[in-house]
């Protein structure tokens, strides 16, 4: 297995293969992930939902975000490790969104970022990030930073503005030189319209089969899932909940520690 960069994205969809990618937020799980051949790792700001108990994304901070970082950064040698930009890291002003990307990278040892809106936006954030040489993926669709402002986690661009709306902000990002471009729940049609008209790949969650790549949310395809997108690969939330009860009852029992789990 040789190392995943960012420019490997683009060369990926050239060449006409597809990307596999999960989130991790930390060591266990990025090792994991890691030998298992996944293109890259994405340390998402679900980390807030998924494993932190949050009903969202916002109240992630850069000093949480860091603390997974490291973690993963630490397991992985294969998969590309990308850092999410938290709510409110790079949104006030250029140079505190510049000095927050390299934080990510200097001090969590993340090999790129990903930060959520169009370029109409953010493009001046995004080339700033690019040109102190840190590799940046954008995100489209459904972004849960801005849940509020869309009255909470429901489908995007299903309006013809809002399709045209992505279509082009899609092909902004890719102009920019993003190595790659999140769909987040958009219909399955929209997404293979932005696939077909970006040089970068498209990386699919809830938005259909013609993305160039897919993620999703490592917990969910653990048995953690509720959403129509995900898809559960092994109930390990089951297969935990049964050793917890079968540990409980063999200290209740006696049945544990047996003798070979002692020292003589
Ligand atoms: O935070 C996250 O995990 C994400 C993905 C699921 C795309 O942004």
């Amino acid at each position: 297995m040789g190392k995943i960069t960012a420019p490997c994205f683009r060369e990926r969809k050239l060449d006409g293969d597809r990307l596999a990618l999960l989130t991790a937020y930390d060591y266990p799980s990025a090792k994991v992930l890691d030998a298992c051949d996944v293109d890259a790792i994405l340390v998402g700001d679900s980390c807030a939902m998924a494993v932190m108990g949050r009903q969202d994304t916002l109240s992630m901070t850069m000093d949480e975000m860091l603390h997974h970082v490291r973690m993963v950064s630490a397991a992985t040698e294969h998969a590309l490790v990308i850092a999410d930009m938290p709510f409110l890291s790079y949104q006030i002003s250029v140079e505190e969104a510049v000095r927050n990307a390299g934080r990510l990278v200097a001090e969590g040892g993340a090999e790129a970022v990903k930060l959520e809106g169009p370029p109409s936006i953010f493009g001046d954030t995004i080339r700033a990030i690019l040109d102190i040489g840190i590799p940046v993926m954008g995100h489209l669709g459904l972004t849960p930073q801005s849940i509020h402002q869309f009255g909470g986690f429901k489908v995007q661009g299903k309006k013809p503005e809002q399709r045209e709306q992505i279509l082009e902000a899609a092909m902004g990002l890719d102009e920019l030189g993003c190595f790659g471009v999140v769909l987040e729940c958009v219909p399955a049609d929209l997404a293979a319209d932005v696939t077909a008209r970006l040089s970068c790949p498209t990386i699919g969650i809830g938005a259909g089969h013609a993305c160039d790549g897919q993620i999703l949310v490592m917990h969910d395809i653990l048995g953690w899932g509720f959403t129509r997108f995900t898809k559960t690969y092994v109930d390990v939330k089951a297969a935990m909940e049964k050793a917890f009860k079968d540990y409980v009852h063999d200290v209740r029992s006696g049945a544990f520690p047996a003798e070979e789990h002692a020292y003589k």
